[in-house]
């Protein structure tokens, strides 16, 4: 069966206001921000309801028809980049913010709502949704499913996935996973909601979703911190875990040569100190509305002062400074301007081990390309570490001299190759490094029982055969 026979059987199931084709499509972006090429697909299908959703699906499988599952296109991994032999099914016509239940505290959405729309639906209905991330604006729920996104705010609130109760998927062969629940507890049988959260489109398409909230946070006490050594750090998260009654927030870790590149390329970005570290965490503590929570905040930063461990501290003394503060982590998303070759990695070890693994990885890359560029910075409260590097003038054959250095060193520490953006096209290769051969025939074992003819996402996630 020829590809265009699926296309006018797509046409003929959901016809031209859902699947539109060939010049339609024209100077439409198909390809996520990992850099990763793509390709114009055969068609566009953007489904309206999941019954549309599954009718396409039930098609393309009786043709065996590849298709790449669409959010909002801000993946790191290429996970969402089409092919010219793929259909691209977007999600972005389901978009509705469903109902919010105050009483349960849950909100139902469907898939395509952005990240932005969810979270403020959630503070006007006076909730919080707290997973947060620069792409808020353009990201999906359902894109943050698929790769169980993470963000600033992990540390306390958990990952994508630790914010959803129900889920409902549609199967390669145009089933409906229905498990929309509220229910907090349910342990009745396999966990498919957990199996489809961070398959990246391999699995199912993700529809709709009970989103959990939380209750809107009074207020945030935020510091620019400057310490000494990595060791410091480490000792600074634990006492804040330990001491802060509100417990910690957000820990981002910038190291000076993320600091240094920043300060010099984004324009309006001001250093809250007028010291030099050798490193820098934005520390956040979201309050519960006491009155003391700024003056307890207070006080441990000035005990943490006074033991030594931190060197100097700036507390933001209203929004705007919190919001200051903040723009310096958020101006990573002005890195494909600043550096369009990048080398991005999002590695993980355990939080113990960070400082030297990024000491080593930095003095390898360095050694090796001396004029490279290497920017260090993550959530390491999470021990998660991003490294962005450039080498002028390298081509291909430097970024993967470079890949390999880095994620041998990932290998040496038993970390992840992968921490929070997912494997997409871009990692599959080193899924083992990360993966035992046992785990990933089980991977494959999973993916074949629930699309047995591989139409879903084909060539993500899984290394090939
Ligand atoms: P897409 O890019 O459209 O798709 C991503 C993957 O999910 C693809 O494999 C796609 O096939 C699949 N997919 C999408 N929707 C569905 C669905 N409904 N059902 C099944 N599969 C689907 N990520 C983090 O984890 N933490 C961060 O801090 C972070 N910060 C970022 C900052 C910036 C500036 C940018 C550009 C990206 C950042 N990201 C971060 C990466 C990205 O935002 C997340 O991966 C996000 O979750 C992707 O959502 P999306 O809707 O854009 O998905
Ligand atoms: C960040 C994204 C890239 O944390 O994950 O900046
Ligand atoms: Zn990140």
């Amino acid at each position: 069966m020829s590809p265009s026979e699926c296309l006018s059987a797509l046409q003929a199931e959901l016809g031209d206001a859902v699947v539109s084709l060939g010049a339609q499509i024209v100077g439409r972006r198909f390809a996520d921000w990992s850099g990763l090429p793509a390709a114009a697909p055969l068609a566009l299908v953007r489904p309206r309801d999941t019954a549309e959703v599954a009718r396409a699906l039930a098609v393309c499988r009786r043709f065996g028809q590849p298709v790449v599952t669409q959010g909002g296109l801000t993946g790191l991994a290429g996970g969402a980049c089409t092919g010219a032999n793929d259909v691209a099914l977007s999600l972005e016509r389901m978009n509705h913010i469903e109902a919010v239940d105050a009483v349960s505290a849950t909100m139902t959405v469907q898939a395509g709502a952005t990240l932005q729309a969810v979270q403020d639906a959630a503070a006007a209905a006076g909730f919080m949704f707290p997973l947060d991330l620069g792409a808020r604006g353009s990201c999906t729920i359902g894109g943050n499913l698929a790769t169980n996104a993470g963000g600033v705010r992990v540390i306390k609130y958990g990952m994508a996935r630790d914010q959803v109760l129900g889920l409902q998927a549609v199967l390669a062969d145009g089933s409906v996973l229905d498990g929309m629940h509220k229910m907090i507890k349910n342990n009745a049988g396999y966990d498919l909601r957990n199996l489809m959260i961070g398959s990246e489109g391999t699995l199912g398409v993700i529809t709709r979703a009970v989103l959990k909230l939380r209750p809107q946070v009074a207020d945030s006490a935020t510091a620019w911190c400057g310490l000494g050594d990595y060791a410091d750090v480490a000792r600074l998260l634990g006492q804040a875990q330990r001491r802060l009654p509100t417990g910690v927030s957000a820990f981002e870790v910038m190291w000076p040569s993320f600091i240094g590149y920043m300060f010099d390329h984004v324009a309006g970005l001001r250093s809250p100190l007028d010291t030099r570290h050798d490193f820098y965490v934005l520390l956040e503590s979201d309050g519960a509305g006491q009155a003391q929570h700024a003056q307890v905040f207070e006080a441990f930063l000035g005990e943490m002062i006074e033991e030594g461990v931190i060197e100097n501290a700036a507390l933001a003394q209203s929004q705007s400074d919190a919001a200051a503060f903040w723009r310096i982590r958020d101006s990573t998303a002005d890195f494909p301007i600043l550096m369009p070759d990048l080398i991005a990695f999002d590695v993980s070890f355990p939080i113990a081990d960070i400082g030297r693994a990024a000491q080593q990885t930095d003095a390898a890359l360095r050694t090796r390309w001396p004029d490279s560029t290497v920017l260090t910075y993550g959530h390491l409260g999470d021990g998660n570490l991003h490294l962005i590097v450039q080498v002028p003038g390298g081509g291909q054959a430097t970024a993967d001299a470079v890949e390999a250095l880095v994620y041998g060193i990932v290998r040496q520490y038993r970390g992840s190759v992968s921490a929070e953006h997912g494997i997409g096209a871009k990692k599959r290769d080193v899924l083992g490094h990360t993966r035992s051969a046992a785990e990933l025939a089980a991977m494959r074992a999973v993916k074949y029982a629930l699309d047995p003819c591989g139409i879903l996402n084909p060539g993500k996630v899984l290394p090939a055969d």
